[in-house]
């Protein structure tokens, strides 16, 4: 006997790059010289302090009990006072803040506290695949909007339908955003967050790339828009400022009865986070004012190369001021999945095709700057050679 799936289940979209894995072996088995540009995943280090915090926390036998919920005091004073002095948004490190096993997960996990069956969830598409699969398993729909270059690859709320708006519980925005690079002016974020209080919408703000911000842009928090902390909760991550994204840190931020509602979500789902990792994200937290302006230039140099060798091998290319992407429109008018097949089995470079993150996405590609500049425009240059050759 099969055990019968959940209907809910079956509606979970395929997840992206699954099949990337094996391709690549079969090439590199051919001797191929693969450039991975798929995942958002930089070959760059982690800072050395977050390094030595974990090595002498390993040793010591403390840290090896369980972190439950509240964690390791010394993240959640860390976390709060990084808050305030980033964005001056002031936090009690107990009931507003909650450490979480990479923000991926507590994203996920969110709409088990607040999605009840036949609710929506605005969705960005192309999207984080977390904010459709956490509101697919919750039961929930998730209602999804076309992230376009004619509206700046923001959601237009006007646009959208009266009955939709009316049964929305949470709305999903992250920017700067992934996978498009775009960001949300100030005005922007204010009308997000008037749009979820005139509707009783939670605001989830999805902020991974929040330090990954170049050209003297620093983007806001939308917990220092007026009335976002009644409205929003906002995600962050270790991930990509520190280049620890397999170690698993991040950290959800909001006021009191939000973050305890996925407090006691977590509850019975972890037990937290290896408590010497929050030392070590405690040890990165103190390191950001040396250290992260250094690994941000490393990103503006791949960017500035990126941008320049895309051009000239004839793809259309805007310069993002923050993230670790490009998104490029597909030449041609191919599809966006053939394309990124082609790129990978006819030049050895792996891409993300823009319909991986939603039919929104199609007609894009992104390229990830996880690479060194040499190597993205390597990658560019044959690239371009694909560039009207298929259709
Ligand atoms: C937009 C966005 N949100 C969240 C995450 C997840 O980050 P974490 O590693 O903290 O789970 C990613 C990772 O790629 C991302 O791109």
């Amino acid at each position: 006997m099969t055990p019968r799936l959940r209907e809910a289940f079956l509606r979970l979209p395929a997840y992206p790059l699954a099949d990337v894995p094996e391709r690549r072996r079969r090439l590199e088995a051919r001797g191929v010289d693969v450039i991975d540009l798929g995942a958002g995943d930089a070959d760059l280090a982690p800072p050395p302090a977050a390094v030595e915090a974990l090595r002498s926390a390993a040793g010591d036998r403390r840290y090896s009990r369980y972190a439950f919920q509240a964690g390791l005091p010394a993240l959640r004073e860390a976390l709060a006072s990084w808050m305030l002095r980033r964005f001056g948004v002031a936090l009690d490190p107990w009931s507003e803040i909650l450490p979480l096993i990479g923000s991926k997960e507590g994203i996920a996990h969110l709409p088990l506290a607040f999605v009840d069956p036949g609710d929506v969830g605005i969705v960005p598409d192309p999207g984080y695949q977390a904010y459709r699969g956490g509101m697919v398993l919750a039961g929930g729909e998730p209602w999804l909007v076309p992230l376009r270059p004619e509206n700046d690859f923001l959601i237009p709320f006007g646009d959208l339908p009266a009955d939709v708006v009316r049964r929305s519980r949470i709305l999903y925005l992250n920017y700067p955003n992934n996978p498009t690079a775009a960001e949300a002016p100030l005005a922007y974020m204010e009308e997000a967050v008037a749009f979820c209080r005139e509707h009783q919408v939670l605001l989830v703000h999805d902020h991974a790339y929040s330090e990954i911000a170049f050209d003297g842009y620093r983007p806001p928090s939308i917990l220092e828009v007026d009335g976002g902390r009644d409205v929003a909760v906002e995600f962050h991550s270790f991930s990509k400022t520190y280049n620890m994204t397999g170690w698993r840190l991040g950290w959800v931020a909001g006021r009191r009865e939000l973050v305890g509602a996925l407090t006691r979500v977590k509850t019975f789902m972890d037990t937290g986070v290896f408590l010497g990792v929050q030392a070590a994200g405690a040890a990165a937290l103190e390191s950001w004012e040396a250290w992260v302006p250094g690994n941000v230039a490393v990103f503006r140099a791949r960017r500035d190369a990126a941008v320049e060798a895309f051009g000239r091998a004839g793809f259309e290319v805007r310069t993002p001021r923050a993230t670790m992407y490009l998104w490029l429109p597909v030449p041609g008018g191919e599809a966006s999945a053939s394309f990124a097949l082609r790129a990978l089995e006819e030049q050895g470079v792996v891409i993300l095709p823009g319909a991986a993150l939603g039919e929104g996405g199609e007609g894009f590609f992104r390229v990830a700057l996880t690479v060194p500049e040499g190597r993205l425009r390597e990658a560019a240059e044959r690239l371009g050679k694909l560039a009207g050759a298929g259709v």
